[in-house]
């Protein structure tokens, strides 16, 4: 006989079943006792409500009544009855209880009480059985839904670039190696190097740190493409918004300029934001209480303005600003931060890198709007980027999003075989190693221009989660690879 026949609590809730027999499966969050009676609250994770149960001693053996506790896992057959308390309409009135898995009240860490985040992240094996942790991995699934709805709406075909590459796609070298060579004995050259040509890929290969160029290869095929996937830096830094894994929506359209590319990413982002507005409404309004009472425990100077669903309602409903790296320069420059000299990295002038502080400014203080820089200098830039015809910028777009900071890099591509093999030489990116990305430049060429979102940055915007770490299941950070 099949052990799966029970309703999951969303569809009791929705449907209602008075007077019907029903089975429940979840577990147990509470349990409230006298002589007379026992109420049970009960989740299982198909939605943020808990549901009572109520068990009559007489019906229930007294064995089985005293290995219910929080964090046990039980199936309780019943009748749905009215409810006589408060917070429910209905409750179940069990007739029999079977206990599954037992928690053992003086281990199990879960009490019904506040966990610290920390704790919560240190027990990440069993955090998503709090209302917290399960509201936004349900929240994350609606947003990951969301994507590729949208781009399958839209013709795009979702493209599963490769995991394992031989290019480092940023230029930026921080990669995690991938071998299968002994460590302790490696094989050497005869000039003393490590000789990857013994090595698994016959070459030396890392774990992506993007599906661009691939994408890429694919858009000049197929027109538009997305790709999501796991992406991998390795970074140093322990900061609130870096994961050395994460997961990247990666579109790449052809015949699309820089102005087109900004449309998009725009619609997109406001479209997924949507979504979870009108999916995900019993745990966001959960989310947005916690984010409330998060607020309060800040300074009053520090805390934001608007609460989380109306900061998710203030970007739908707004045009995000468009500006120049150009422009932001000069506003950063004469803002009061930068005049005090409050910015740890002060704007010097021209060419500077912008830091996070400065383009929080520019969406928290400044424009209080989502804000879409675009041309920055060449030289902060990636050697794949657009050049503009003032020979010192090119045509790249960052978003920054309030509370977030960048949450989209992109630009429009280079599609000139020479402009592009020029900045490879000046940039010093092997041209070689990369000869199948210069052959779409080489036949066929066409504008085409694409963007990244970070999903983990995207979770965090719409969940008003403080730390990316609480946003992924199993937080890959430096120092850290546990579960
Ligand atoms: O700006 P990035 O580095 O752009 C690219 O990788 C391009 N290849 C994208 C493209 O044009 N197809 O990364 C894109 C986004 C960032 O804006 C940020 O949201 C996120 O990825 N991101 C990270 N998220 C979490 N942890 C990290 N270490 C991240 N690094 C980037
Ligand atoms: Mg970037």
């Amino acid at each position: 006989m099949a052990f799966n026949r029970r309703i999951k609590i969303k569809q009791l809730i929705e449907e209602g079943k008075l007077g019907e027999q029903v089975t429940l499966m979840g577990w147990v969050r509470t349990k409230r006792s006298n002589k007379h009676i026992s109420f049970i609250a009960l989740n299982d994770g198909s939605t943020i409500k808990n549901y009572q149960i109520v068990a009559d001693p007489s019906l229930i053996n007294e064995d089985v009544l005293r290995k219910i506790s929080t964090g046990a896992c039980i199936k309780a057959k019943g009748t749905v009855v009215a409810s006589q308390g408060a917070g429910q309409s209905a409750e179940l009135a069990a007739a029999s209880i079977t206990v599954l898995g037992e928690a053992d009240p003086e281990k199990f860490p879960l009490q019904p009480k506040k966990h610290s985040m920390e704790f919560l992240r240190e027990n990440a094996h069993l955090r998503m059985r709090t209302n917290t942790f399960a509201a936004i991995f349900r929240v994350r699934h609606a947003l990951a839904f969301a994507v590729h709805k949208y781009f399958n709406d839209k013709g795009f075909f979702y493209i599963h670039t490769p995991i394992i590459t031989a290019s480092d796609a940023e230029g930026a070298g921080e990669t995690f190696k991938v071998t299968t060579l002994d460590l302790k004995n490696p094989p050497l050259t005869l000039d003393g190097k490590i000789d990857f040509k013994q090595d698994f890929f016959e070459r030396e290969t890392n774990l992506t740190v993007s599906g661009q160029l691939e994408g890429e290869l694919a858009a000049l095929a197929l027109s538009d493409i997305y790709t999501f996937g796991p992406t991998f830096r390795a970074e140093n830094s322990n900061t609130t918004r870096h994961l050395a894994e994460f997961w990247m929506i990666e579109p790449e359209m052809a015949f699309y300029d820089a102005e087109d590319n900004q449309d998009l990413a725009e619609d997109f982002l406001k479209y997924v934001i949507s979504y979870a507005l009108d999916h995900c409404q019993d745990d966001l309004a959960f989310l947005d209480q916690r984010a409330a009472e998060e607020e309060q425990q800040k300074k009053a100077d520090q805390r934001s303005e608007l609460g989380l669903i109306d900061r998710l309602k203030m970007v739908v409903e707004n045009q995000f600003v468009r500006l120049t790296y150009t422009e932001a320069i000069d506003i950063l420059k004469n803002s009061n931060p930068n005049k005090k000299k409050k910015f740890s990295f002060l704007i010097e002038g021209w060419g500077s890198d912008l830091q996070s502080e400065h383009e929080r400014y520019l969406v928290e203080k400044h424009f209080k709007k989502p804000v879409i820089l675009s041309d920055y200098p060449k030289e902060i830039k990636s050697f794949y980027m657009r050049q503009n015809d003032d020979g010192k910028t090119v045509a790249a777009m960052d978003i920054l999003f309030p509370g977030i900071g960048e949450i989209v890099g992109g630009s429009q591509r280079e599609e000139r075989l020479d402009k592009l093999t020029e900045r490879m030489d000046e940039m010093g990116i092997p041209k070689e190693e990369m000869w199948w990305y210069l052959e779409t430049r080489r036949f066929g060429t066409t504008p085409h221009a694409g963007f990244g979102l970070g999903f983990e940055r995207m979770v965090q915007f719409v969940t008003g989660m403080g730390n990316i770490r609480d946003v992924i299941a199993f937080p890959r950070t430096p120092g850290n690879a546990e579960f």
